[in-house]
């Protein structure tokens, strides 16, 4: 279990009514007005309020808070004008303020897990917090030459269910650790269109990109893996195509 769940109050004092909450109606006006806006006006974002759109972003909830994201924000010339065109030249990207790809990173966990140790915010690290980042994590993660640790984590996952009861299963391949990868960081990039939002301004979230030219712009890794381009400025007069709509809940919630 991730050592960070244990808590030291369930402590619910904070819960209000909704018609009450000025917290809700502020929530609910950023979600409800966020729209994908393909046109920008040429109104700048500072640098300030992006800062801090992408530490909203990160404050995102992430498996094992190790945090496997990047963010780069096109600011050059000649690179911005290489996106838009990898962008397919969407209106979203030619008129964007700023540019920002978001990408998951599938070789971090092993840094990242040494670099909570080193910060961790208390001192000495708790012997399980310890544990669960030098012997958790990489058995969660670690795959082999050839796969061949992940077949042997295979076979003893089975053996732990059948024995044992419920067991997570592990990450065995490399499409297990980019989805693990992408799906943390599609969590910070809905916090940074939301931020985005709050601070007046807008974005469109672009999968329409030419992702192995991104990367070779952007000199990225194959262990870096772009989940989607990010457009986004002040939302233009002509920037909203068509009404939000979406299907009946009931077609998508099940209480069991
Ligand atoms: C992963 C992802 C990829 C998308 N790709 C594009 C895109 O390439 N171009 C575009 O104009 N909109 C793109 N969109 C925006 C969707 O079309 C939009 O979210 C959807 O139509 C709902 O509209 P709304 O965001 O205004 O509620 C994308 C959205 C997501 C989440």
């Amino acid at each position: 279990m991730d050592p960070n769940m244990t808590s030291n109050s369930d402590n619910n004092d904070n819960i209000a009514t909704p018609e009450h909450t000025p917290q809700l109606q502020a929530f609910r006006e950023v979600v409800e007005s966020r729209r994908s806006v393909r046109r920008f006006t040429d109104t700048p974002i500072p640098d300030d309020v992006l800062a801090d759109c992408l530490r909203l972003a990160m404050l995102a909830p992430n498996s094992s808070n190790l945090q496997p994201w990047e963010f780069y924000v096109i600011d050059n010339a000649d690179k911005r004008k290489r996106t838009v065109k990898n962008c397919m030249n969407q209106n979203a990207a030619k008129t964007a303020a700023r540019l920002i790809a978001v990408v998951a990173r599938t070789d971090i966990w092993h840094d990242h897990a040494q670099q909570i140790l080193r910060e961790y915010p208390e001192t000495p690290v708790p012997k399980k917090v310890k544990d669960y980042y030098t012997k958790v994590v990489a058995m969660d993660f670690l795959r082999g030459p050839a796969n061949v640790v992940s077949a042997a984590k295979w076979s003893a996952t089975q053996v732990v269910r059948r024995v044992k009861g419920p067991i997570k299963s592990p990450y065995y391949t490399f499409e297990d650790t980019k989805n693990w990868a992408t799906n943390n960081t599609a969590l910070a990039a809905e916090n940074l269109m939301l931020a985005l939002r709050a601070h007046g301004f807008d974005s469109c979230p672009m999968g329409g990109f030419d992702e192995p030219a991104m990367k070779r712009l952007l000199g990225l890794s194959n262990d870096q893996h772009i989940i989607m381009m990010i457009g986004a400025g002040e939302r233009a007069d002509n920037g909203i195509y068509n009404s939000q709509f979406r299907f009946d809940q009931k077609q998508f919630v099940h209480y069991v």
